[in-house]
């Protein structure tokens, strides 16, 4: 047990799961033994996010931009997927876990596409904590379609244009009941978003940290939240929360 508690409230924590290419790299493997190792972390740092109770945590897995990447890496990526859930699915699953996906879906290999599938419709009853994997997921993408399946509403009728306000266009993402992210984490040291989600990302505390996220554990994590504690967060006003 760590020998610190959060003082913040943090519903959603999410993050750019980046640098496993370098990761592989520096060692002299090629890139795709660096997905590997990034799925291997899954499971300690969901420990990690029941240890602090926070609810809900969002993984950037595969963007839409991510399809310009070699074939072969793309490949290797979507096996790794497929063993963390043959391989961790029963332990998340016992533990209350939920998995959401994020992302379409209609592009992913068949076999993955089954295996998240099943992932989602085994841990559906389960609320003690969810994970939501992103996959061909793209911030800018998602905005489109909830604002193209609000217009389609609209033109059928059971909605008129003055009734969308910020909440409401919020149910028409990927995954409604997702709330707001608090604390983004993105790894490798880049400090950008790469069109992550960015409906969601409105007012979160962003965290940069220069580890890989294959050697991203427990303690970096801890890092991280401690991070997050002694941010002053205003959403434009003049006090602290
Ligand atoms: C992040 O690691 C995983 C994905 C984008 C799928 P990278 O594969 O981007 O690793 P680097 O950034 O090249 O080191
Ligand atoms: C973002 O990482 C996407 C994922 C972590 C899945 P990238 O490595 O693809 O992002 P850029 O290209 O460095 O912005
Ligand atoms: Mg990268």
């Amino acid at each position: 047990m760590g020998d610190f508690e959060l003082s913040k409230k943090l519903d959603h924590v999410a993050f750019i799961m980046d640098g496993n290419g370098r990761w592989a790299k520096a060692r002299g493997l090629a890139r795709y033994f660096g997905h590997r190792e990034a799925c291997l972390r899954l499971r300690e740092i969901f420990d990690t996010c029941l240890e602090f109770h926070i609810p809900f945590a969002s993984y950037f897995a595969f963007s839409t931009e991510n399809w310009n990447r070699p074939e072969d890496e793309i490949d290797h990526l979507m096996d790794y997927l497929e063993e963390f859930f043959r391989r961790d699915l029963p332990y998340i699953k016992d533990r209350g876990g939920r998995i959401l996906i994020s992302g379409d879906l209609g592009r992913i290999r068949e076999k993955t596409r089954k295996v998240c599938m099943e992932a989602v419709e085994m841990t559906k009853g389960n609320r003690v904590h969810t994970m939501n994997i992103c996959l061909n997921y793209g911030g800018r993408d998602e905005i489109v379609r909830a604002a193209k399946a609000f217009a389609e509403e609209v033109k059928e009728g059971s909605k008129e244009t003055s009734d969308l306000t910020e909440r409401l266009f919020a149910r028409y993402l990927y995954n409604p009941d997702v709330p707001d992210i608090d604390l983004l984490i993105r790894t490798s040291g880049e400090e950008r978003i790469s069109n992550f989600m960015l409906y969601r990302l409105a007012y979160s505390e962003l965290v940069f940290t220069k580890t890989m996220w294959p050697d991203f554990r427990r303690d970096a994590f801890i890092e991280c939240l401690r991070e997050f504690d002694s941010r002053h967060r205003r959403y434009g006003g003049l006090k602290d929360e």
